[in-house]
Protein backbone atom coordinates (compact mmCIF):
# COMPACT_ATOMS: atom_id res chain seq x y z
CA UNK A 1 0.00 0.00 0.00
CA UNK A 2 0.99 2.93 -1.15
CA UNK A 3 2.12 5.88 1.78
CA UNK A 4 -0.05 9.35 1.63
CA UNK A 5 0.62 11.54 -1.08
CA UNK A 6 1.92 14.15 1.91
CA UNK A 7 4.72 12.42 2.85
CA UNK A 8 5.44 11.60 -0.73
CA UNK A 9 6.34 15.27 -0.60
CA UNK A 10 8.82 15.10 2.39
CA UNK A 11 12.56 14.98 1.64
CA UNK A 12 14.22 12.11 3.26
CA UNK A 13 16.39 13.38 5.71
CA UNK A 14 20.17 13.48 4.97
CA UNK A 15 21.74 12.02 8.28
CA UNK A 16 20.40 8.73 7.87
CA UNK A 17 21.75 8.55 4.32
CA UNK A 18 25.19 10.42 5.75
CA UNK A 19 25.07 7.70 9.02
CA UNK A 20 25.18 4.89 6.39
CA UNK A 21 27.84 5.79 4.45
CA UNK A 22 29.72 6.46 7.94
CA UNK A 23 29.06 3.20 8.81
CA UNK A 24 30.12 1.61 5.90
CA UNK A 25 33.50 3.48 6.31
CA UNK A 26 34.68 2.92 9.59
CA UNK A 27 37.07 5.12 11.48
CA UNK A 28 35.50 8.31 9.50
CA UNK A 29 35.64 11.12 11.57
CA UNK A 30 32.11 13.04 11.85
CA UNK A 31 31.71 16.85 10.90
CA UNK A 32 28.40 15.96 10.31
CA UNK A 33 25.61 15.65 12.80
CA UNK A 34 24.95 18.83 14.96
CA UNK A 35 25.65 17.32 18.35
CA UNK A 36 27.68 18.57 21.10
CA UNK A 37 30.90 16.44 22.53
CA UNK A 38 29.40 16.82 26.11
CA UNK A 39 26.99 15.62 28.21
CA UNK A 40 24.49 16.70 30.76
CA UNK A 41 25.47 18.19 34.12
CA UNK A 42 25.94 15.97 37.52
CA UNK A 43 23.00 18.33 38.38
CA UNK A 44 20.34 16.65 35.89
CA UNK A 45 21.70 13.02 36.68
CA UNK A 46 21.61 13.78 39.99
CA UNK A 47 17.50 14.40 39.92
CA UNK A 48 16.83 10.91 38.95
CA UNK A 49 18.17 9.41 42.15
CA UNK A 50 15.33 7.24 43.64
CA UNK A 51 12.79 8.57 40.23
CA UNK A 52 10.68 5.30 39.95
CA UNK A 53 10.42 4.07 43.32
CA UNK A 54 6.58 5.92 44.09
CA UNK A 55 4.27 4.79 41.83
CA UNK A 56 2.82 8.26 40.86
CA UNK A 57 6.37 8.50 39.40
CA UNK A 58 5.15 6.35 36.78
CA UNK A 59 1.85 8.12 35.96
CA UNK A 60 1.12 10.37 32.90
CA UNK A 61 1.75 13.69 34.02
CA UNK A 62 0.45 17.28 32.96
CA UNK A 63 0.45 17.87 29.19
CA UNK A 64 2.02 21.56 29.29
CA UNK A 65 5.20 20.16 31.51
CA UNK A 66 5.61 19.02 35.27
CA UNK A 67 5.40 22.36 37.63
CA UNK A 68 8.61 22.32 38.87
CA UNK A 69 10.10 22.35 34.70
CA UNK A 70 7.18 25.30 33.73
CA UNK A 71 8.14 27.11 36.43
CA UNK A 72 12.60 26.99 36.36
CA UNK A 73 11.83 27.61 31.96
CA UNK A 74 9.21 30.68 33.35
CA UNK A 75 12.46 32.21 35.39
CA UNK A 76 14.79 31.48 32.97
CA UNK A 77 12.62 33.12 30.03
CA UNK A 78 12.21 35.83 31.77
CA UNK A 79 15.44 36.26 33.17
CA UNK A 80 17.61 35.61 30.00
CA UNK A 81 15.64 36.12 27.22
CA UNK A 82 13.70 38.96 28.65
CA UNK A 83 9.82 36.40 27.48
CA UNK A 84 7.18 36.75 30.45
CA UNK A 85 5.08 33.78 30.74
CA UNK A 86 3.33 34.23 33.69
CA UNK A 87 -0.72 34.77 33.93
CA UNK A 88 -1.52 37.66 32.13
CA UNK A 89 1.35 37.87 30.22
CA UNK A 90 -0.39 37.03 26.82
CA UNK A 91 2.17 33.69 26.81
CA UNK A 92 1.91 30.10 27.47
CA UNK A 93 4.36 27.91 28.13
CA UNK A 94 4.63 24.62 26.65
CA UNK A 95 7.24 21.56 27.62
CA UNK A 96 8.20 19.72 24.54
CA UNK A 97 10.19 16.59 23.57
CA UNK A 98 12.39 18.50 21.80
CA UNK A 99 12.43 21.68 19.78
CA UNK A 100 11.68 19.77 16.52
CA UNK A 101 8.37 18.53 18.16
CA UNK A 102 7.29 22.28 19.53
CA UNK A 103 7.83 23.41 15.59
CA UNK A 104 5.52 20.18 14.60
CA UNK A 105 3.02 21.61 17.07
CA UNK A 106 3.06 24.91 15.74
CA UNK A 107 2.60 24.01 12.18
CA UNK A 108 -0.19 21.21 13.39
CA UNK A 109 -1.48 24.29 15.38
CA UNK A 110 -1.32 27.03 12.57
CA UNK A 111 -1.60 25.47 9.46
CA UNK A 112 -4.93 24.85 7.26
CA UNK A 113 -3.79 23.01 4.34
CA UNK A 114 -2.05 25.19 1.39
CA UNK A 115 -1.35 27.85 3.92
CA UNK A 116 2.46 28.98 3.25
CA UNK A 117 4.74 29.44 5.59
CA UNK A 118 8.15 31.63 4.47
CA UNK A 119 11.53 30.51 5.77
CA UNK A 120 15.15 31.80 4.71
CA UNK A 121 17.19 30.03 2.55
CA UNK A 122 18.97 27.84 3.80
CA UNK A 123 16.90 26.34 6.03
CA UNK A 124 16.87 24.04 8.69
CA UNK A 125 15.86 20.74 7.15
CA UNK A 126 13.29 19.43 9.54
CA UNK A 127 11.31 22.94 9.40
CA UNK A 128 10.94 22.51 5.78
CA UNK A 129 9.68 18.75 6.62
CA UNK A 130 7.61 19.71 8.99
CA UNK A 131 5.90 22.47 7.11
CA UNK A 132 5.13 20.00 4.20
CA UNK A 133 4.00 17.10 6.95
CA UNK A 134 1.35 19.34 8.16
CA UNK A 135 0.06 20.25 4.70
CA UNK A 136 1.65 23.53 4.75
CA UNK A 137 3.82 24.85 1.59
CA UNK A 138 7.27 26.65 2.33
CA UNK A 139 8.00 29.71 0.63
CA UNK A 140 11.92 30.08 0.82
CA UNK A 141 13.46 33.62 0.90
CA UNK A 142 17.06 33.41 0.63
CA UNK A 143 19.25 34.97 3.13
CA UNK A 144 22.28 37.07 1.71
CA UNK A 145 25.94 36.35 1.04
CA UNK A 146 27.04 36.86 4.52
CA UNK A 147 23.58 34.44 5.22
CA UNK A 148 21.99 37.37 6.86
CA UNK A 149 18.01 37.64 7.06
CA UNK A 150 16.82 39.91 4.23
CA UNK A 151 13.40 41.40 5.16
CA UNK A 152 12.73 42.86 1.86
CA UNK A 153 13.01 39.69 0.54
CA UNK A 154 11.38 38.14 3.23
CA UNK A 155 7.97 40.45 2.67
CA UNK A 156 8.40 39.99 -1.22
CA UNK A 157 7.74 36.33 -0.51
CA UNK A 158 4.14 36.84 1.29
CA UNK A 159 0.94 36.09 0.02
CA UNK A 160 -2.41 35.89 1.09
CA UNK A 161 -2.09 32.24 2.29
CA UNK A 162 1.04 32.99 4.46
CA UNK A 163 0.44 31.97 8.28
CA UNK A 164 4.30 32.46 9.61
CA UNK A 165 7.68 33.38 8.97
CA UNK A 166 10.43 31.62 10.45
CA UNK A 167 14.01 32.41 11.84
CA UNK A 168 17.07 30.61 13.35
CA UNK A 169 19.44 32.33 15.22
CA UNK A 170 22.55 31.61 15.64
CA UNK A 171 21.51 29.62 12.33
CA UNK A 172 21.57 25.80 11.05
CA UNK A 173 23.27 25.66 8.80
CA UNK A 174 24.72 28.46 8.06
CA UNK A 175 26.52 29.68 11.84
CA UNK A 176 25.07 33.05 11.50
CA UNK A 177 23.71 34.88 14.18
CA UNK A 178 21.18 37.44 12.95
CA UNK A 179 21.52 41.10 14.10
CA UNK A 180 18.78 42.50 16.49
CA UNK A 181 17.98 44.71 13.61
CA UNK A 182 16.69 42.42 11.49
CA UNK A 183 15.25 39.86 13.77
CA UNK A 184 12.83 43.30 15.03
CA UNK A 185 12.31 43.88 11.53
CA UNK A 186 10.81 40.78 10.65
CA UNK A 187 8.82 40.91 14.11
CA UNK A 188 7.55 43.80 13.32
CA UNK A 189 6.88 42.87 9.50
CA UNK A 190 4.87 39.86 11.01
CA UNK A 191 2.39 42.19 13.45
CA UNK A 192 1.55 44.46 10.72
CA UNK A 193 0.88 41.47 8.38
CA UNK A 194 -1.16 39.80 11.20
CA UNK A 195 1.54 36.47 11.02
CA UNK A 196 3.27 34.91 13.48
CA UNK A 197 6.83 34.91 13.74
CA UNK A 198 8.50 31.47 14.63
CA UNK A 199 11.54 31.69 15.97
CA UNK A 200 13.49 28.80 17.01
CA UNK A 201 16.71 29.68 19.30
CA UNK A 202 17.88 26.29 20.30
CA UNK A 203 21.73 27.68 19.81
CA UNK A 204 20.77 31.00 22.09
CA UNK A 205 24.31 30.38 23.93
CA UNK A 206 26.59 29.25 21.21
CA UNK A 207 27.65 32.85 20.07
CA UNK A 208 31.43 34.08 19.34
CA UNK A 209 33.00 36.94 18.91
CA UNK A 210 31.31 39.27 20.81
CA UNK A 211 27.89 38.49 18.91
CA UNK A 212 24.87 38.97 20.32
CA UNK A 213 21.80 36.49 20.83
CA UNK A 214 18.63 38.07 20.54
CA UNK A 215 14.92 36.85 21.49
CA UNK A 216 12.20 38.74 19.67
CA UNK A 217 9.65 37.37 21.95
CA UNK A 218 10.72 39.92 24.36
CA UNK A 219 9.51 43.30 22.20
CA UNK A 220 6.78 44.62 23.94
CA UNK A 221 3.43 43.53 22.47
CA UNK A 222 5.31 40.45 20.55
CA UNK A 223 3.59 37.68 22.56
CA UNK A 224 0.23 37.96 20.79
CA UNK A 225 2.15 36.48 17.51
CA UNK A 226 5.29 34.84 18.49
CA UNK A 227 5.95 31.23 19.32
CA UNK A 228 9.43 30.91 20.74
CA UNK A 229 11.28 27.49 20.30
CA UNK A 230 13.95 26.50 22.70
CA UNK A 231 15.90 22.88 23.62
CA UNK A 232 17.97 21.73 25.75
CA UNK A 233 19.67 19.76 23.25
CA UNK A 234 22.53 21.98 22.42
CA UNK A 235 23.51 23.80 25.88
CA UNK A 236 22.93 21.21 28.03
CA UNK A 237 24.35 18.16 26.35
CA UNK A 238 20.43 17.13 26.26
CA UNK A 239 20.03 15.15 22.59
CA UNK A 240 18.87 12.03 23.86
CA UNK A 241 16.90 13.25 26.69
CA UNK A 242 14.37 14.75 24.14
CA UNK A 243 13.31 18.28 26.48
CA UNK A 244 12.26 21.26 25.06
CA UNK A 245 10.21 24.63 25.43
CA UNK A 246 7.90 26.57 23.24
CA UNK A 247 6.45 29.83 24.45
CA UNK A 248 3.39 30.70 22.48
CA UNK A 249 0.63 33.48 22.31
CA UNK A 250 -2.13 32.47 24.67
CA UNK A 251 -4.53 31.41 21.83
CA UNK A 252 -2.52 28.98 20.53
CA UNK A 253 -2.74 26.48 23.90
CA UNK A 254 -6.07 24.79 23.34
CA UNK A 255 -4.80 23.84 19.87
CA UNK A 256 -1.66 22.91 21.15
CA UNK A 257 -2.85 20.86 23.60
CA UNK A 258 -5.10 19.14 21.61
CA UNK A 259 -1.91 17.93 19.54
CA UNK A 260 0.43 17.31 22.18
CA UNK A 261 -1.62 15.20 24.17
CA UNK A 262 -2.45 13.05 21.04
CA UNK A 263 1.22 12.81 20.48
CA UNK A 264 3.09 12.83 23.17
CA UNK A 265 0.58 13.32 26.25
CA UNK A 266 3.70 14.68 28.12
CA UNK A 267 7.26 14.80 27.77
CA UNK A 268 9.01 12.20 29.39
CA UNK A 269 8.84 12.73 32.79
CA UNK A 270 12.43 11.28 34.00
CA UNK A 271 13.48 13.50 31.38
CA UNK A 272 11.83 16.18 32.38
CA UNK A 273 13.38 15.76 36.15
CA UNK A 274 16.69 15.71 34.70
CA UNK A 275 15.71 19.29 32.93
CA UNK A 276 14.70 21.19 36.08
CA UNK A 277 18.48 19.78 36.96
CA UNK A 278 19.74 21.17 33.91
CA UNK A 279 18.46 24.55 34.37
CA UNK A 280 19.68 24.69 37.75
CA UNK A 281 22.65 24.22 36.58
CA UNK A 282 22.27 26.88 34.06
CA UNK A 283 23.89 29.04 31.06
CA UNK A 284 26.78 28.42 33.24
CA UNK A 285 27.38 24.67 32.27
CA UNK A 286 27.49 25.63 29.01
CA UNK A 287 29.38 28.86 29.23
CA UNK A 288 32.38 26.61 30.77
CA UNK A 289 31.96 24.01 27.62
CA UNK A 290 31.83 27.13 25.69
CA UNK A 291 35.77 28.19 26.34
CA UNK A 292 36.72 24.53 24.84
CA UNK A 293 34.41 24.66 21.82
CA UNK A 294 35.71 28.21 20.69
CA UNK A 295 39.24 26.70 20.98
CA UNK A 296 37.64 24.13 18.50
CA UNK A 297 36.57 26.94 16.46
CA UNK A 298 39.65 28.67 15.92
CA UNK A 299 40.99 25.69 14.99
CA UNK A 300 38.77 24.82 12.26
CA UNK A 301 38.76 28.62 11.27
CA UNK A 302 42.60 28.08 10.69
CA UNK A 303 41.85 24.97 8.66
CA UNK A 304 39.75 26.32 6.43
CA UNK A 305 41.77 29.20 6.24
CA UNK A 306 43.70 26.43 3.67
CA UNK A 307 40.89 26.06 1.25
CA UNK A 308 40.96 29.57 0.20
CA UNK A 309 41.51 28.54 -3.37
CA UNK A 310 38.61 26.05 -3.62
CA UNK A 311 36.12 27.53 -1.52
CA UNK A 312 34.62 30.80 0.63
CA UNK A 313 33.87 30.52 4.25
CA UNK A 314 30.97 33.34 5.22
CA UNK A 315 31.57 34.91 8.70
CA UNK A 316 29.63 32.27 11.19
CA UNK A 317 29.55 34.01 14.74
CA UNK A 318 27.48 31.62 16.05
CA UNK A 319 26.12 27.65 16.70
CA UNK A 320 29.05 25.25 15.79
CA UNK A 321 28.53 24.95 12.06
CA UNK A 322 30.03 26.92 8.96
CA UNK A 323 28.63 26.22 5.46
CA UNK A 324 31.51 26.18 3.05
CA UNK A 325 30.85 27.48 -0.24
CA UNK A 326 32.61 25.67 -3.19
CA UNK A 327 33.54 27.25 -6.17
CA UNK A 328 32.62 24.25 -8.20
CA UNK A 329 29.64 23.10 -10.15
CA UNK A 330 29.77 19.63 -8.75
CA UNK A 331 27.04 17.78 -6.85
CA UNK A 332 27.28 18.81 -3.36
CA UNK A 333 26.27 15.18 -2.84
CA UNK A 334 28.88 13.53 -4.71
CA UNK A 335 31.16 15.24 -2.80
CA UNK A 336 30.17 14.28 0.40
CA UNK A 337 30.11 10.48 -0.31
CA UNK A 338 33.36 10.74 -1.77
CA UNK A 339 35.01 12.39 1.18
CA UNK A 340 33.48 9.71 3.59
CA UNK A 341 34.16 7.18 1.48
CA UNK A 342 38.02 7.83 0.35
CA UNK A 343 39.02 10.28 2.70
CA UNK A 344 37.25 9.20 6.17
CA UNK A 345 35.11 12.21 6.97
CA UNK A 346 31.73 13.05 6.64
CA UNK A 347 30.54 16.04 6.30
CA UNK A 348 26.56 17.31 5.06
CA UNK A 349 25.48 18.48 1.52
CA UNK A 350 23.38 21.77 0.78
CA UNK A 351 20.91 20.36 -0.96
CA UNK A 352 19.49 19.37 2.25
CA UNK A 353 19.42 22.68 3.53
CA UNK A 354 17.13 23.80 0.43
CA UNK A 355 20.15 25.19 -1.40
CA UNK A 356 19.63 24.20 -4.87
CA UNK A 357 21.94 26.25 -6.67
CA UNK A 358 25.86 26.13 -6.36
CA UNK A 359 28.13 23.80 -4.22
CA UNK A 360 27.60 23.91 -0.15
CA UNK A 361 28.46 21.53 2.47
CA UNK A 362 27.98 22.34 6.10
CA UNK A 363 30.74 21.45 8.24
CA UNK A 364 29.66 20.83 12.31
CA UNK A 365 32.42 21.44 15.08
CA UNK A 366 30.04 20.46 18.09
CA UNK A 367 30.92 16.81 18.90
CA UNK A 368 35.35 17.18 17.95
CA UNK A 369 37.11 16.48 20.90
CA UNK A 370 40.52 18.37 20.64
CA UNK A 371 42.33 15.56 19.78
CA UNK A 372 39.98 14.68 16.67
CA UNK A 373 39.91 18.27 14.88
CA UNK A 374 43.16 18.49 13.75
CA UNK A 375 42.74 15.11 11.85
CA UNK A 376 39.25 15.65 11.11
CA UNK A 377 39.68 18.92 9.66
CA UNK A 378 43.45 17.10 8.09
CA UNK A 379 41.39 14.75 6.45
CA UNK A 380 38.82 17.33 5.12
CA UNK A 381 40.78 20.00 3.00
CA UNK A 382 43.18 17.60 2.18
CA UNK A 383 40.01 15.31 0.55
CA UNK A 384 38.55 18.50 -0.66
CA UNK A 385 41.94 19.76 -2.25
CA UNK A 386 41.88 16.42 -4.72
CA UNK A 387 38.65 16.19 -4.85
CA UNK A 388 38.08 19.67 -6.78
CA UNK A 389 41.35 20.01 -8.53
CA UNK A 390 40.30 16.04 -9.88
C1 LIG B 1 17.71 24.92 14.61
C2 LIG B 1 17.43 23.64 15.30
N1 LIG B 1 16.27 23.51 15.96
C3 LIG B 1 15.97 22.36 16.59
C4 LIG B 1 16.84 21.30 16.58
C5 LIG B 1 16.44 20.01 17.24
O1 LIG B 1 16.40 20.20 18.60
P1 LIG B 1 15.80 19.09 19.55
O2 LIG B 1 16.84 18.06 19.76
O3 LIG B 1 15.48 19.86 20.79
O4 LIG B 1 14.57 18.53 18.89
C6 LIG B 1 18.06 21.39 15.92
C7 LIG B 1 18.98 20.25 15.88
O5 LIG B 1 19.93 20.19 15.15
C8 LIG B 1 18.34 22.59 15.25
O6 LIG B 1 19.49 22.73 14.57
Amino acid sequence: MPESQRMRAVQSPIIPIVAEWIRQCPGTISLGQGVVSYGPPPEATARLQGFGASIDDNKYKAVVGIPELVEAFGRKFQQENGILTADGSGSSLVVTAGGNMGFMNAMLAILDPGDEVVIPAPYYFNHEMAVTMASGRVVLAPTDDNDQLVPERIEAALSSRTRAVVTVSPNNPTGAVYTEASLRAVNDLCRRRGLYHIHDEAYEYFVYDGAVHFSPGSIPGASRYTISLFSLSKAYGFASWRIGCMVIPEELLQAVRKIQDTILICAPVVSQLAGVGALQAGKAYCEGHLRTLTGTRSLVLQALAGLADVCTVPRADGAFYFLLRLRSDRSALEIAEQLVRNHGVAVIPGNAFGLEKGCHLRVAYGALQPATVAEGMERLVTGLKKILCL
